[in-house]
């Protein structure tokens, strides 16, 4: 099995800790993960020229959007996890959802559709500020792109503590490995 996780923060926190620990757990299980941190790539905004996306089957950019969306089509199950920024996913992973428009043109759509998709987010503020993150990215983006098999938020302390990495010691989810796994086996079952 090939999961590929993305990750939607701009920085090294902690969507990314939260990543390596599930890497971790795929291990043990003998899946195979990749990581992509759209941090790393280079991601340009949407131009919203359908009328050359369309007819052409392509977008007209040349950046790193087009080999991840290749990577996707080519696992077996996605992780999206992505910070709660009001209520919404940071730019960075807005543009590369609008960028992913390009499958119903290319007709990638018809072989991400059924794609397992479990969605993550996490946020400062309470958790079910977050879910509502977690729900927007599943309605804008899995209706077409995957199959949401699980949705999971958290809750993160980072500004009060000037910590980026806080989720697994903030005492505000204590449930979070329990969590971490049934997440992982809903990906591989
Ligand atoms: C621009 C911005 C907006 C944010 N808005 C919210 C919010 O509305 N609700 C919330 O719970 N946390 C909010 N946060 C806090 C982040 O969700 C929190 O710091 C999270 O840990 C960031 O994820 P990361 O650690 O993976 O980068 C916001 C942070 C930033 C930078």
């Amino acid at each position: 099995m090939k999961i590929l996780s993305i990750c939607g923060s701009p920085r090294r926190g902690n969507s990314e800790t939260i990543l390596l620990e599930m890497q971790k757990l795929f291990k043990e299980k003998g899946a195979d993960n990749e990581i992509i941190l759209l941090r790393e790539k280079n991601i340009n905004r949407c131009h919203g020229c359908i009328e050359f996306c369309n007819p052409a089957g392509i977008c007209c950019q040349k950046d790193d959007v087009s080999p991840i969306i290749d990577k996707m089509v080519e696992s077996d199950g996605l992780v999206i996890i992505s910070p709660n920024y009001f209520q919404m996913p940071p730019g960075l992973l807005k543009d590369f959802m609008d960028r992913s428009c390009v499958v119903f043109a290319s007709g990638k759509d018809e072989l991400l559709k059924n794609k397992k998709t479990v969605i993550i987010t996490v946020g400062a503020e309470k958790v079910e500020e977050s879910e509502v993150c977690a729900k927007n990215i599943a309605n804008l983006y899995c209706r077409y792109v995957g199959k949401v098999v699980a949705t999971k938020s958290f809750q993160t302390k980072s500004e009060l503590k000037g910590n980026y990495n806080d989720i697994f010691e903030n005492g505000l989810n204590p449930d979070i490995h329990a969590s971490l796994s049934s997440a992982v086996e809903a990906l591989l079952k």
